[in-house]
């Protein structure tokens, strides 16, 4: 959730990490800041709001340092003030500390600290981790395993934490040296030419390099500008293994949009072209994934099928539902990962389980793969972070292959995770009863996704003028059937969070039974239509809307005819196949919202309260 970057190197280390910290704004951002160690000690410029507040202050231009670190911070412990931000100081001066989770065990930590003469000035339990790391790193002798002392002192205070942590620890006598450490929040190692970075997303660093390491939990890395040592908690050596990353800055970058959830809703038929390359078989009848480490065999054996999720992530898995359950006919469960955790529910033989995670590192849905594999299941993840906690905990999986996605709202993600799970039900079926013909259909309709998805944007003008004219209300609801049901709630998701105003998603004949209660000419209904069997039954909830003076905006495929008045606005999206049509109604759901939230002057890419990956409980 909150941002961390680190610099060791030639280079002056705060306009670096001023940069770093700018690309991970998205992860946490209510106060930003940076400390650099120079001429003998620690300079820390720090502020609530923005990174750009605090680039904008003077403090910042003047630190001249190559070693450093910067943090956005998301509140957990304590308020947001200037004293709670990150960096902070052991009360004796000698540690720098920048922290990422929760220390369960702070408050104990902290009487034992004062008792010991150390003293606080913020409420924050990274603080606390602070001062306990210059408590031992003042009694610390000479290191053992060939360690410095600074990792020593590091080391043991961790063995003492509680609760979840990524960090980065400078110390006033090891100038030319970082640590950093992780248990339960991602951090990335970047190796350049004569540098060193560190970073818990890799946009923060891949304007300097692409040679990354992945540090695992229980790992403590020891960076110079140019070496790099990984040792363990219980202090064993572990051989770095250098990823490249395949992604450049320009990913990360807006180029002409205004906002990064636009730029990501656009690229959404090339997303989809990604998310399929290379993924269906020869003879084109079914989809291929490489990553699953389990045999086809196994997969016949299995009886059914398990989906822990989050947000956006869990409407793409009862998507998959839907479609596994219409074209493989197996019986699939979903579940939100918070909730399985610490449900105990009981679980059939035979059930494979799968994530579904764009981040990979959100924690409740760790929780939930950890929980399965605790019972003996083997869980494969789809996911859209390469390396991410998720991916690498996972028995097998499926990536994304989207890019990075930086706007706090999910959208290519979205659509990839319901492309991938149209895909995933494909290969099922096509070991059970779906015929070859049916499948060569099936895979001609996935590679038509990019074409329709591109047609839908076409949308956008007619959609933005929409916009402007419903963006004054304070209720909505979002209302589909069958496999556009998830897309009904992923809609009112959508809007809440971007926009602030007040959604629900319903199945649409559900609606009577009480939402119905909320319509007036106040309450707008956005209907998903398409055509085929429940056309009729859906325009019947419509009139029950319309009878009631709702206002109604109307999602309906091309061949769709409304009776005359029936819908406010109608958006049109081309005829797609059951298994595509999903991904095209998510298009103008996704563009209403954004076009609503700019309406109403909302940041679209860091709404309030928000993070893109939720890393603590
Ligand atoms: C909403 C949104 C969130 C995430 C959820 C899970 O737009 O992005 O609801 O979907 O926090 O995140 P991941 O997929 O990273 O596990």
């Amino acid at each position: 959730m909150c941002g961390i970057v680190g610099y060791i190197g030639r280079q002056k280390a705060a306009p670096l990490i001023l940069e770093g910290l700018k690309r991970l704004e998205y992860r946490g951002y209510d106060s930003a800041g940076v400390a650099v160690l120079e001429n003998g000690r620690f300079s820390v410029a720090k502020r609530i709001g923005r990174v750009a507040n605090l680039e904008k202050d003077g403090a910042t231009q003047r630190l001249a340092g190559t070693a450093g670190m910067g943090h956005t911070r998301w509140a957990t412990h304590g308020g947001v003030t200037d004293a709670n931000a990150h960096p902070h100081l052991s009360s004796d001066g000698t540690i720098a500390l920048i922290h990422n989770g929760v220390i369960e065990n702070y408050a104990q930590i902290k009487a034992f600290l004062i008792d010991k003469g150390y003293t606080f000035k913020s409420e924050t339990d990274t603080e606390v981790l602070c001062n306990l790391i210059a408590y031992h790193h003042a009694k610390e002798p000479a290191g053992h395993n060939g360690d410095s002392r600074f990792v020593e002192s590091v080391r043991k205070t961790l063995r003492h934490a509680e609760g979840t942590y990524g960090i980065v620890v400078m110390a006033l006598d090891a100038p030319g040296e970082l640590v950093t450490a992780r248990k339960g929040s991602p951090l990335i190692i970047g190796l350049g030419d004569g540098e060193s970075l560190v970073a818990s997303d890799v946009a923060a660093i891949v304007s300097r390099t692409q040679n990354v390491v992945y540090l695992k939990d229980g790992e403590i890395a020891h960076l110079t500008a140019k070496n790099l040592a990984i040792t363990t908690l219980g202090a064993g050596a572990v051989e770095p293994v250098i990823d490249k990353v395949t992604w450049s800055i320009a990913d990360a970058e807006l180029g002409t949009f205004s906002h990064f959830m636009e730029k990501e809703i656009f690229e959404q038929p090339a997303a989809l072209e990604n998310a399929m390359r290379g993924r269906f078989s020869e003879d084109g009848s079914t989809a291929n994934f490489g990553g699953l480490n389990i045999t086809a065999g196994e997969f016949r054996g299995i009886e059914r099928f398990m989906f822990c999720a989050c947000g956006t992530a869990l409407h793409a898995a009862m998507v998959t539902e839907h479609m596994i359950e219409r074209f493989a006919r197996m019986p699939v469960e979903c579940d939100y990962a918070s909730e399985f955790r610490y449900r105990n529910s009981p679980l059939f033989r035979n059930t494979l389980f799968f994530v579904m995670s764009q981040s990979g590192e959100t924690i409740d849905t760790l929780a939930a793969l950890r929980e399965a594999k605790r019972k003996g299941y083997k869980v494969l993840a789809v996911n859209n972070v390469v390396g991410s906690t998720i991916a690498r905990e996972a028995d097998g999986g499926i990536y994304q292959h989207v890019g990075p996605e930086v706007g706090v709202a999910s959208t290519k993600a979205f659509t990839s995770q319901l492309l991938i799970g149209a895909m995933l039900a494909l290969y099922i079926g096509r070991m059970r009863d779906l015929s070859f013909g049916e499948g060569v259909r099936f895979v001609e309709a996935l590679k038509s996704a990019p074409g329709l998805a591109r047609i839908a944007l076409e949308q956008a003008a007619h959609i933005r003028e929409i916009a402007k004219r419903f963006a004054h209300y304070t209720d909505m609801l979002f209302l589909g059937r069958l496999s556009l049901f998830p897309i009904a709630l992923e809609g009112a998701l959508k809007l809440k969070e971007i926009s602030y105003i007040h959604a629900e998603g319903y199945p649409a004949a559900e609606m009577k039974h009480g939402p119905i209660a909320l319509i007036s000419e106040k309450c707008p209904s956005v209907f998903l239509v398409p055509s085929g069997e429940m056309l009729n039954k859906i325009i019947s909830s419509m009139q029950e809307i319309k009878a009631r003076k709702g206002p109604i905006i109307a999602i309906v495929t091309a061949s769709v005819e409304l009776p005359a008045g029936l819908a406010d606005e109608t958006i049109v999206v081309p005829e797609a196949h059951e298994a595509v049509l999903p991904i095209i109604m998510s298009i103008p759901v996704q563009l209403l919202s954004y076009y609503i939230a700019v309406e109403r002057g909302c940041d679209v890419d860091k709404p309030r309260n928000l993070a893109k990956s939720v890393t603590v409980e």
